[in-house]
């Protein structure tokens, strides 16, 4: 399987011109590589200023269109360009999101065809329990009555909330552990010939001196990448450690 880097900008940077010179920056230093697929997740309004390249989006609503005030739907993205989006990241569950808006949500990116992120982690390391009730409920509730053939199109994102934007990432040992008992809760949930072609990613403090291990010894498909996404040196060196370069 072809690995798969998200750059997360979140909200970043300033402005549309200031986006588009990173990804220019970063594409330039990822166009040989093959191995490994680099999509930039920024903002919704730099969305067109990338455009030329592989786009995703950091969120949206799950409905198609209407009075929304405020909101952006998948169809709408989807005819900017976007092919994935990223859903239920815990800065948005910060926010108010349940698991039942992220349920709708990821119907309604699944439902357009575009790729959906479905991001999954714990708040704190719970030393003594294997898989966190937190993990398996964001599992089990995001999941729920979508049709098998929407998994075909899902990735999730393991992303302890403790690791993210701190500089503690986990370790590869234990993002290995728990990325397997998500696997074989999706082979649960869809049988396992659905369930081992979905990608599972690892998010949290990803920078370019443990990108490799984290794909190596964690065995993830991919990176979902915050801070190290920002600085187009660092994450062009974070892709190409993953590639093997
Ligand atoms: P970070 O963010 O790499 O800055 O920790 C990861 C994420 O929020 O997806």
């Amino acid at each position: 399987m072809k690995k798969i880097i998200i750059a997360n900008w979140k909200m970043n940077p300033k402005t549309p011109r200031d986006a588009s010179r990173l990804a220019d920056k970063i594409g330039r230093g990822v166009k040989n590589i093959k191995s490994v697929e680099v999509v930039f997740a920024p903002p919704f309004i730099h969305i067109p200023a990338i455009y030329k390249f592989k786009t995703g989006a950091q969120d949206c609503f799950y409905e198609k269109s209407g009075a929304y005030t405020g909101e952006v739907s998948p169809l709408q993205l989807k005819a900017c360009g976007v092919r994935l989006v990223i859903v239920g990241h815990s800065e948005r569950r910060a926010l108010g999101e349940t698991n039942e808006i992220v349920n709708k949500k990821l119907k309604a990116v699944l439902g357009t065809g575009m790729r959906a992120i479905l991001c999954v982690g714990e708040a704190e390391r719970q030393k003594e329990i294997a898989f966190p009730k937190i993990i398996r409920d964001e599992l089990h509730e995001g999941l729920s009555r979508i049709k098998k053939s929407f998994f075909r199109n899902l990735i999730i994102a393991y992303e302890p909330i403790w690791a993210i934007g701190t500089g503690r990432a986990d370790t590869p040992k234990n993002v290995y552990e728990i990325t397997t008992i998500i696997r074989r809760e999706l082979y649960r949930m869809v049988g396992k010939r659905i369930a081992s072609k979905i990608p599972v990613l690892y998010g949290g403090s990803v920078d370019d001196k443990n990108s490799y291990a984290f794909v190596k010894d964690g065995a993830v498909d991919g990176l979902l990448v915050g801070g190290a996404s920002l600085n187009a040196n660092k994450f062009v060196k974070l892709v190409k450690a993953v590639a093997g370069l």
